[in-house]
């Protein structure tokens, strides 16, 4: 009869652990907004904005928000015009800070066929 106890303590505990740190088991935690689709893309490749690359290049979030983004998908204008203007993606994109959004060898960088 106690082993059915513990057992269910254990249960319990490991619930309460899952539910206080928002997480389901085996799903890797998501960085800031996510990866963000653009589909928009006229026969090349979509292109799909990664929260946790940037992240990993040490951007803090403060850098994009809310200057630059809203923090919510769909507002911002992404279209190439605008990127090459150095507005959007293309105020970092611009072949100084990284690599240029105009450069013909870069295109596949951002527009990855599936
Ligand atoms: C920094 C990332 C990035 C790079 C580099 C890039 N693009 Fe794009 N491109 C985008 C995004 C974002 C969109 C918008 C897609 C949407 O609105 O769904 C887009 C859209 C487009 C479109 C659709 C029509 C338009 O004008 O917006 C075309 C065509 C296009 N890109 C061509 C290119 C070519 C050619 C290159 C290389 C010279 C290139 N792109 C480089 C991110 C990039
Ligand atoms: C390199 C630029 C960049 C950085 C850094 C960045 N974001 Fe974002 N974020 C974006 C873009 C681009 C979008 C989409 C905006 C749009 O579509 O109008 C976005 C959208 C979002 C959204 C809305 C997602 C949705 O589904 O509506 C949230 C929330 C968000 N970001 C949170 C964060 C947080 C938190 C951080 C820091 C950990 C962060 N972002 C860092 C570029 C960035």
């Amino acid at each position: 009869m106690k082993r059915f106890l513990y057992a269910g303590v254990l249960v319990v505990a490991v619930l309460a652990v899952a539910l206080i740190s928002g997480n389901s088991f085996g799903q890797v935690k998501k960085v800031g907004g996510g990866d963000i689709k653009y589909t928009n893309t006229k026969g090349l490749g979509p292109v799909t904005f990664s929260h946790a690359f940037h992240d990993g290049k040490g951007l803090k979030c403060t850098e994009c928000h809310t200057k630059i983004y809203k923090m919510k998908k769909g507002e911002a204008k992404v279209d190439m015009a605008t990127l090459n203007k150095g507005e959007s993606g293309g105020a970092c994109h611009n072949g100084q800070k990284v690599f240029s959004s105009k450069a013909p060898n870069d295109c596949s960088r951002c527009h990855i066929k599936g």
